[in-house]
């Protein structure tokens, strides 16, 4: 039977949980096109202004080191009614039958409100998402780090009493009254909330360029959002903090660092209802969703997951035996997680003890056989391997007390 990664975000099915971020390559229904022809369950739009808009001076984006990306693109968008035309649905969509959603992030309030009420009368438009928390535009700083302001902009939205489903994308919160205080918000309006895409990038990080001694990017003084695998477990932390700290009703979409079946597969246990994809999707393409679906659908199939809701938020709390399971397993695939192979001691894959074994073994034939009948030094030939399993032994206590050194500090 084939596996079942469907999923239902504000009430739509998609086909997989996993589909893009609002973010690179979703300006345009040719890019567009390629997210839905992909395994991505789902094809959301770039974040939309009112009219067209061509963002922030170049240069504007630097991938460093494959770890994190920076980008500080200042919302380059073609305007809403791009995104809502039929012409756009179509080209975009094609025969997919997959849902389609736009992303709004207005100017100001009332832009977001227009917009809103244009997207609600739009048909093939299954949803929007209403950026909170773009770190990037010149002058304003991210709605939803002001709750104040964050819940004026949802007061007004929820009065317009929308037909579609609204998501809103926050940026990661760090400190947990902030995290209570933006789910309290979130949670006052949950009849007007679908669900909470967590995170945007990591907002006003900076990349050096050691040798031109300047930033890396153009815009803001080079301050731009982080993102990819470096925000992950920044991104983690969200989707679990919101899962538990948010009205049932409201569902937790995991975004940040998102690169392979296995991070999918981690979003998913920590609460989120899909994820999506935003750094990854920008550097290998509309490919990397065939690949991540088909990881996670490899991952299921090991740990003998049929569907993906056998598993949703259900993270364990640590244990003592969960951890030895983990270690074991690591050790099984020739990971590097006891002590000695940290410390790259030369252990066989079996661990110490059969390195013991086979050194005094050796040490016994030497001692016996190959230094005796030449007349060696048959103490010495003994000394040979009981010296490695002396530098195996020190080396065990090295690593040992370099765990507890690292204790101490
Ligand atoms: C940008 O266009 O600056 C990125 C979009 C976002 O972070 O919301």
């Amino acid at each position: 039977m084939p596996l079942d990664l469907s999923t239902t975000i504000c009430g739509k099915k998609l086909s997989t949980c996993i589909y893009n971020a609002s973010g690179p390559r979703t300006g345009s229904s040719d890019a567009l096109s390629k997210v839905a022809s992909s395994r991505s369950g789902a094809v959301l739009a770039k974040s939309a202004t009112v009219n067209e808009q061509t963002g922030n001076p170049l240069p504007r984006t630097f991938q460093a080191d494959g770890k994190g990306s920076l980008n500080s693109e200042g919302l380059p968008n073609k305007g809403i009614d791009y995104y809502l035309s039929q012409d756009t649905i179509e080209e975009s969509m094609g025969e997919s039958g997959k849902p389609y959603f736009v992303s709004i992030s207005g100017h100001n309030l009332a832009d977001n409100l227009a917009m809103l009420k244009k997207i609600d009368s739009v048909d093939g438009v299954s949803g929007v998402e209403l950026n909170l928390a773009c770190p990037n535009v010149i002058g304003h700083p991210i709605i939803a780090y002001d709750f104040d302001q964050m819940d004026a902009v949802l007061s007004a939205v929820s009065k317009l009493k929308l037909q579609k489903p609204l998501g809103v994308k926050l940026p990661p919160y760090f400190d947990g009254p902030h995290f209570a205080a933006a789910a309290k918000v979130l949670n006052k309006y949950k009849s007007s909330i679908s669900y909470a895409a967590s995170i945007n990038t990591v907002g006003n990080a900076l990349v050096v360029d050691t040798v031109a001694e300047m930033p890396a990017i153009s815009p803001k003084g080079g301050f731009g959002g982080l993102s990819g695998p470096a925000v992950k477990y920044t991104a983690l932390a969200n989707v679990k903090k919101m899962r538990d700290l948010l009205d049932e009703t409201i569902d937790v979409v995991g975004v940040g660092g998102v690169e392979t079946g296995e991070d999918a597969f981690q979003f998913l246990l920590c609460g989120a209802a899909a994820v999506q994809v935003g750094t990854k999707h920008w550097i290998e393409g509309a490919k990397c969703f065939d690949r991540i679906v088909g990881e996670l659908e490899e991952l299921m199939e090991k740990k003998g997951y049929k569907s993906v809701g056998e598993f949703r938020g259900k993270l364990k709390p640590w244990s003592k035996e969960g951890a030895s399971k983990s270690r074991k397993a690591k050790k099984m695939s020739g990971g590097g997680n006891t002590r000695a192979e940290q410390a790259k001691i030369p252990v066989g894959k079996g661990g110490i003890l059969p390195t013991i074994i086979v050194s005094f073994l050796l040490g016994l034939l030497l001692a016996t056989a190959g230094f005796s009948a030449a007349g060696g030094d048959v103490t010495m030939g003994g000394f040979v391997p009981f010296g490695s399993l002396l530098k195996i032994h020190d080396g065990l206590e090295g690593a040992r007390m370099g765990g507890k050194k690292k204790r101490e500090l």
